[in-house]
């Protein structure tokens, strides 16, 4: 892997935050980016006292006009390393909410990605990567939360094509799957299955793009789970309480 920075969009997040403790462990310095620039501040001195790295707080958020121009800003033609997606917001309401809700779950979930991943690309090295946080709420659409996972379904068809566009020439695009994993998303949440493990997520998230994987189920047993969801039809689905 190429030594740049690894950049971490959305270094708040539960699963964010444990990726980009993963890569501290593993020596790397860190880019760390987020809304809330003191509470990245505070990320970015826990990690860089526990593991003696370097890591810089950045502010980035997809509500200010400026966005995402200051990613590309900051390297100074020092390639990054990688890049990785980890902002998301799921709305309480099962359609969505109000226009509001449902324009912001859109944006901050699929083109404030987009945005910034299109506006960074020329900032990574040809031989680092990119990882796309995305949801097996993408993979069917549920009663529950189906404007996230109409999102998520664009966002994971947007890594998709960029790792086809990249292919051979560019940084490398790993999509991740991710199934329930307790975090502040899913703080209080009940009836769904038990969240996995951040720590453990992130190991398998890093060993993923090590890997070079397109697209990679985390953890792994979602793949099965929803190659099984995917086929039943939609008669018997429709009446399961999933
Ligand atoms: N946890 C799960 O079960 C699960 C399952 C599938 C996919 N995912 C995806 O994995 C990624 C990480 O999830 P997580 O569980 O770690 O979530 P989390 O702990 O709730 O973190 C969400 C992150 O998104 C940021 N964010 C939320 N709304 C935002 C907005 N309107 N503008 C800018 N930033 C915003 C938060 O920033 P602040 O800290 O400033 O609020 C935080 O950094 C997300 O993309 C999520 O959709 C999670």
């Amino acid at each position: 892997m190429p030594p740049g920075r690894i950049a971490i969009l959305g270094a708040t997040s539960t699963v964010g935050r444990a990726i980009a403790a993963e890569y501290a462990r593993g020596g790397r310095d860190l880019l760390l980016c987020g809304r809330s620039l003191g509470e990245v501040e505070r990320v970015a001195q826990d990690l860089s006292l526990r593991y003696g790295v370097a890591a810089e707080a950045c502010l980035l958020d997809p509500d200010l006009p400026d966005y995402p121009q200051v990613l590309w800003r900051l390297e100074g033609g020092r390639p990054l390393g990688g890049v990785v997606w980890a902002i998301g917001t799921m709305s309480a309401a099962a359609g969505g909410g109000g226009p509001d809700e449902i324009r912001e779950t859109t944006w901050v979930n699929f083109g404030a990605a987009v945005a910034a991943i299109e506006g960074v690309l020329p900032a990574v090295d040809p031989k680092g990567f990119i990882v796309l946080l995305s949801s097996v709420a993408g993979e069917r659409g549920r009663r529950k939360n189906y404007v996230y996972g109409a999102a998520k379904a664009a966002l994971t068809t947007y890594g998709q094509g960029l790792n086809h566009r990249l292919a051979g020439r560019g940084p490398r695009v790993t999509v991740v799957q991710l199934g329930v994993v307790d975090s502040q998303m899913t703080w209080g949440m009940s009836g769904g299955p038990a969240g996995a493990d951040p720590e453990r997520v992130a190991r398998a998230i890093v060993q993923a793009v090590r890997a070079g994987k397109g697209r990679v189920h985390v953890p792994a047993v979602w793949g099965p789970i929803m190659l099984l969801l995917r086929l039943v039809p939609e008669s018997v689905f429709n009446r399961l309480q999933v």
